[in-house]
């Protein structure tokens, strides 16, 4: 069964002053088994950060549904959607937002505090993804005295502590140096292969798509085209090239 699936996702923005609305989305249906590793990718203006809200229950949807593991997230009230977003999903975002007054290991820990995990479970935790992600040695420190890479691999750490069936990531190498930002997608490409998450990520860096398995591609609101990585990531490098040549757009982001 699909981990994710979108079914004629339609998402309008009602203008509440002049009456023009806009439609985000239009029609929008895919998707996503367990254990894929997706790119979003289009113009700026045409919809990923939208989508990204839809799928993650973040924002709500004009019509069509939304189904994770086969239940639709549109029709569960507020507090059971909070829930299991809290239980199931994890984000991470472009900028790091992380807590300036609390340690890198602190930031971390901070999702468990709230579901009042055992204090040795946390701190095993902690240091084991630490690790996987090469921070350890900066655990102590505050977020404005490590790199923005740093900051970015905290901010990983925190989205999977509660081990999240799904991460959605919105351009999480958008404020990052060339060398960070192989770094987070190694990073993303560890957390699908070795802890088995499903990740969605919205990038406009062909570089850091050619990290996922799958593109899809969407311009204006609508599904344009996907692809699927064959071979190596250098070969589906070109392919991303490709695609984006063929989708255009003056309003290109990249
Ligand atoms: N909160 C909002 N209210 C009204 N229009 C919005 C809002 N958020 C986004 N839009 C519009 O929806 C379209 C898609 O935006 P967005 O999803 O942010 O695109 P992207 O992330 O691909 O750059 C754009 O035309 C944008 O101006
Ligand atoms: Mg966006």
């Amino acid at each position: 069964m699909a981990v994710l699936e979108g079914e004629n996702i339609i998402k309008i923005y009602e203008d509440i002053r002049g009456g023009c609305e806009t439609k985000a989305l239009n029609r929008i249906s895919f998707k996503i088994d367990e254990g894929e590793f997706v790119g979003i990718m289009g113009p700026s203006g045409s919809g990923k950060t939208t989508l990204l809200n839809i799928l993650s229950g973040v924002d709500k949807i004009t019509s069509g549904k939304v189904k994770i593991w086969g239940k639709d997230i549109n029709n569960m009230n507020k507090s059971t959607l909070a829930i299991f977003r809290r239980q199931n999903l994890g984000f991470i975002f472009q900028e790091f937002n992380l807590l300036d007054t609390l340690t890198m290991k602190e930031n971390i820990m901070l999702p468990m505090l709230l579901d009042k995990k055992a204090k040795a479970y946390m701190d095993k935790k902690v240091k084991d993804i630490m690790e996987a992600f090469n921070i350890y040695d900066i655990k102590d420190k505050y977020p404005y005295n490590v790199s923005g890479g740093q900051q970015q691999r905290v901010a990983i750490s925190r989205a999977i502590v509660n081990d999240p069936k799904i991460v959605f990531a919105d351009e999480p190498t958008g404020n990052l140096d060339s060398k960070s930002a192989k770094d987070i997608m190694m990073c993303f490409e560890k957390m699908n292969k070795e802890m088995n998450n499903t990740i969605l990520v919205v990038t406009h860096d062909v570089f850091a798509a050619s990290y996922c398995n799958r593109i899809i591609f969407i311009k204006d609101g609508r599904l344009h085209s996907e692809i699927v990585k064959k071979s190596g990531r250098k070969e589906f490098l070109e392919d991303i090239m490709n695609s984006l040549a063929v989708l255009g757009g003056d309003r290109c982001d990249f």
